[in-house]
């Protein structure tokens, strides 16, 4: 018997080639050496079974990367959100997959040194809502806000004291890195967290508090990544990978145990609605879950734009996206981990897709129903679970959705706030041309009828017959919004929906405007009292005497919303204007001398 030993501790993935040997031989030996590899939680992985030659001639390479994936764009594989699609040919099988070895890699995880059981929460109003029980499963409550110390840890616990005190590093900008950090400070070891030069300051600022050393390198991720590696390898130090490795997984699989106890006394559990970025959470409960309760579904959902899980099990192996979304970072991926693919293509029942306002939709149902804020990724699951049970009609039936993480980019929660009602189909954004001349404004407001206008803006252009004029209404149901664009067809008012248009959401809304030489012009800001109508007694006080050339507001969810408006005054009706101002009782305040106004605006 040839025994062959290599030492693989710093190899995330590996590829061999293996020569002159039977078929039969070949395709046994390869799954072995495969299995013990990524499977081996000790450093050294020993061959020990009987090859045919001796192994020195068997194993020609051994290289660090896989062959290069296929590249593909995520606009390559979409459906409608809800649709459970992405479906593994393989079809799901919850004895395979080595169920029983992750079973006990599961039950014997380390993690409750640095984790808690995170309370598994009913959410009655969200419940209510879509028509099925909802149960949160509340990972951002865990200490640095996401369940990425589970895994960081479990896989630490089970280094040697003599690998702990070379060190660990690991590359992440996000979640893991402060997994890693704490997890180094429980069992006193070194951490180097590698991150791009670009991360903002409050990441690298919020590891560094927890003890760990950061090291910025590298413009993007990747380049990150092959620096972590290889300091690993010269430094003898060992990398901590963010998903694919077996008892990172396992610690996640903690989440999927948790349940299983929690939900005890439960008889049926239609489906778990798990967020997916590398794999790792996913691949970690899916092997509990489907051992312990089969008949329960294992849901991934990820966003349109960072769907490598999705692409991966649609074309039945690992691909690389071009490029990935970043809004959810959590699981901006662009490649799902070898073994957490494996076992997802073998016990994850499907993959959501959901899209970025859907996403910021349900960061506001976690406020309105804990008054938690979640980060995109965390709450991305939450949006999967919604999409899928109205695509399917599901009722009353039992579901989990892990809220996985909290670590909100506090500058996000303004375009958050922004795309939510529109993810909730609360909001339509539009665009109406109306005649350039007086008195079109307030026959526009009179299409608008009762809907609540929530942002309006205008820019008058002496050059233009036809004034553009950009603004959101708030809806009630589908035919309402209908109804409204009809009306404005019929007295002659182009109006177009761009509701859908990430491009006006993100940009455009704030760019309407700029310079306009006009004559005579006289910039105000006024305090509207936010109720029904005060557009309209606005309008009926100053129009048509008045020619209003710039009109700027956004509901601010306050008692009183402040509006930025200019209007064409003549020197003589000064006077006129001012008594008309007063009479109307909103609070004004006059901004012509303004310097930013001057310099932006005339
Ligand atoms: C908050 C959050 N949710 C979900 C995920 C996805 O986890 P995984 O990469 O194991 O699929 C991550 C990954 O970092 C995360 O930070």
């Amino acid at each position: 018997m040839e025994i062959f030993s290599l030492n693989l501790s710093q190899f995330n993935s590996f590829s061999f080639r293996l020569q002159s040997l039977h078929p039969l031989f070949l395709r046994r030996n390869s799954i072995f050496f495969h299995l013990r590899s990524v499977r081996s939680s000790s450093s050294t992985v020993s061959i020990t079974d009987a090859p045919l030659q001796p192994i020195s001639s068997v194993l020609s390479t051994v290289v660090k990367e896989a062959p290069p994936l296929e590249k593909v764009s995520s606009e390559s594989l979409q459906y409608e959100s809800g649709f459970l699609g992405a479906v593994p040919f393989t079809g799901v099988d919850g004895g395979g997959v080595d169920a029983m070895d992750y079973l006990t890699s599961i039950l014997l995880s380390r993690v409750y040194d640095v984790a808690i059981e995170s309370p598994l929460q009913h959410a009655p109003k969200f419940s209510q809502r879509i028509g099925v029980n909802v149960w949160f499963k509340r990972e951002d409550m865990q200490p640095v806000f996401s369940f990425k110390l589970r895994g960081a840890y479990n896989m630490m616990a089970k280094l040697s004291r003599e690998q702990l005190d070379k060190g660990v590093i690991c590359s992440s900008a996000g979640n893991h890195a402060q997994g890693v950090a704490l997890a180094a400070q429980k069992l006193h070891c070194e951490a180097v967290i590698v991150m791009p030069v670009t991360t903002p300051e409050i990441k690298w600022k919020s590891v560094e508090r927890l003890g760990a050393t950061v090291v910025r390198v590298g413009d993007s991720y990747d380049e990150a990544q092959t620096y972590a590696k290889k300091q690993a390898l010269e430094l003898g130090q060992t990398f901590i990978p963010p998903f694919d490795h077996p008892d990172v997984i396992a610690g996640q699989g903690t989440v999927g145990m948790e349940i299983v106890r929690q939900l005890e006394s439960m008889k049926s559990l239609h489906a778990v609605f798990v967020p997916v970025g590398g794999g790792g959470l996913i691949a970690g409960i899916a092997a509990y879950i489907k051992r312990v309760r089969p008949q329960t579904k294992i849901i991934g959902v990820e966003p349109y734009d960072a769907n490598a899980m999705a692409l991966s099990l649609h074309h039945g192996h690992r691909i690389m996206l071009e490029q990935v979304g970043g809004f959810a970072d959590g699981v901006a991926v662009k490649v799902v981990g070898e073994e957490t693919f494996r076992i997802c293509n073998n016990l994850v029942d499907g993959i959501v897709l959901v899209s970025r306002d859907a996403i910021c939709a349900s960061i506001k149902d976690m406020y309105e129903e804990k008054r938690s804020i979640l980060e995109p990724a965390g709450a991305l699951s939450l949006a999967g679970a919604e999409a899928y049970c109205k695509y399917y009609g599901l009722r009353d039936e039992n579901i989990v959705v892990i809220t996985s993480g909290a670590n909100m980019n506090f500058d996000r929660l303004r375009l958050v706030t922004e795309l939510a009602n529109v993810g909730r189909k609360q909001e339509a954004v539009l665009t109406t041309f109306l005649p350039e001349e007086c008195g079109s404004f307030k026959i526009f407001s009179q299409q608008i009828g009762e809907m609540n206008i929530t942002e309006f803006k205008y820019r008058y252009d002496a050059f233009k017959k036809e004034a553009l004029i950009l603004y959101s209404v708030g809806l009630h149901t589908a035919d309402e919004l209908e109804e409204m664009m009809d009306r404005m067809k019929s007295s002659g008012m182009g109006t177009i929906n761009l509701t859908e248009n990430e491009l006006v959401k993100d940009h455009l809304r704030h760019l309407m405007g700029g310079r306009s030489a006009v004559q005579n012009e006289f910039l105000y800001r006024f305090i509207f009292p936010e109720r029904p109508g005060a557009l309209m007694k606005f309008l009926d006080t100053f129009s048509p005497r008045w020619n209003i050339t710039l009109f700027h507001y956004r509901a601010q969810g306050a008692s009183g919303a402040n509006v930025l408006v200019a209007f064409q005054i003549s020197k003589d009706d000064m006077s006129k204007f001012r008594k008309k101002a007063d009479s109307l009782g909103y609070e004004y305040t006059e901004e012509f001398e303004n310097k930013a106004y001057q310099l932006l605006m005339q």
